[in-house]
């Protein structure tokens, strides 16, 4: 028998089980009465408008579960986007997946130790991991400079490889600024010291005023700017107004927002945290010790 008549077959051995089914035959009785009334009975009105919503709500869900697949993976594509762009690796037609994979090493940190540990680093979200109990560290006051409440133990690190050589490391940084908790990664040289660039790529400050966060001329003024100074304390952050290049300690400093005081001290207080023995300073020292 061919595959069409087998179809056939089936379709109709499925309606004719629809038809002696009790509740169809109930739902068909109904939609017979519906049809049958006048265009301006309110019944048929009501009923006609619950059937549309009914049939929009399946739809949507139906589009909305086809289309997970295709947002997660977008989701992640844009991160791979943000983390070659921290890197120096984006060029208009760059291909994301070849180039990540080509240049980019992804490594799980214990941030109490600076050591790596095992772990599945493509499914880990330290976003994730912050919120659950099991797998966070709640912060003190004192410790929470940044104003995040809790981070994640492990943190999602990557390494930027020429060849066999790490050239630079970008670390996971988060703090709050005045209207939200900006996400971003701050990308150092090998030593663990020297800036290469910054970059926000979730945060929900004021167009125009503390969301200049993602200006790229703003971004280029952190390149070879120093995070510790001479006794290790993390010294890097924004000055109100412009950095004075002729003062000493113009290498620890990146000019502040204009007209977004709290958003620049919520950015200082953030790569404070995070470069101290609270955040990665663990991790660097490792990193300039062992290599
Ligand atoms: C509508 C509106 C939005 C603002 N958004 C921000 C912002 O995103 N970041 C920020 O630091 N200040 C923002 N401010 C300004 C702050 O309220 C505050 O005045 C400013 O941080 C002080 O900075 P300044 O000393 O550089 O003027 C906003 C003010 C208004 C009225």
């Amino acid at each position: 028998m061919s595959n069409e008549k087998k179809q056939c077959k089936t379709m109709s051995a499925l309606c004719e089980k629809l038809d002696k089914c009790e509740h169809y035959q109930k739902f068909a009785k109904y939609r017979d009465h519906i049809l049958s009334l006048g265009n301006d009975s309110l019944e048929k009105t009501i009923a006609i408008a619950l059937s549309l919503c009914f049939v929009c709500a399946i739809l949507v869900s139906m589009a909305a579960v086809a289309l997970r697949p295709l947002q997660v993976e977008n989701k992640a594509m844009d991160m791979k986007k943000n983390i070659l762009d921290v890197a120096g690796l984006l060029q208009d037609g760059t291909d994301i997946h070849e180039a990540f994979a080509e240049k980019i090493e992804a490594k799980l940190v214990d941030i109490a130790t600076g050591d790596y540990v095992e772990g599945n680093v493509e499914t880990y979200d330290q976003r994730k991991a912050a919120k659950d109990v099991a797998q966070n560290v709640v912060l003190t006051k004192e410790q929470d400079i940044a104003s995040i409440k809790r981070r994640a133990k492990i943190a999602k690190v990557y390494l930027v490889k020429n060849g066999n050589d790490v050239k630079s490391i970008i670390l996971p940084v988060h703090g709050y600024g005045l209207w939200s908790t900006m996400y971003g990664f701050l990308a150092l040289d090998a030593d663990g010291q020297t800036v290469q660039s910054i970059n926000f790529y979730d945060q929900g400050e004021t167009p125009g005023l503390g969301a200049e966060v993602v200006n790229p001329n703003w971004r280029a003024l952190w390149k070879n700017k120093k995070v510790y100074d001479e006794s290790g304390k993390v010294s890097l952050g924004l000055v109100k107004g412009l950095v004075d290049t002729n003062k000493a300690g113009s290498e620890y400093q990146v000019d502040g927002l204009a007209g977004a005081t709290l958003t620049s001290v919520g950015v200082t207080n953030l790569v404070k945290y995070w470069m101290s023995q609270e955040g990665f300073a663990a991790y660097l020292d490792k990193v300039r010790t062992k290599g």
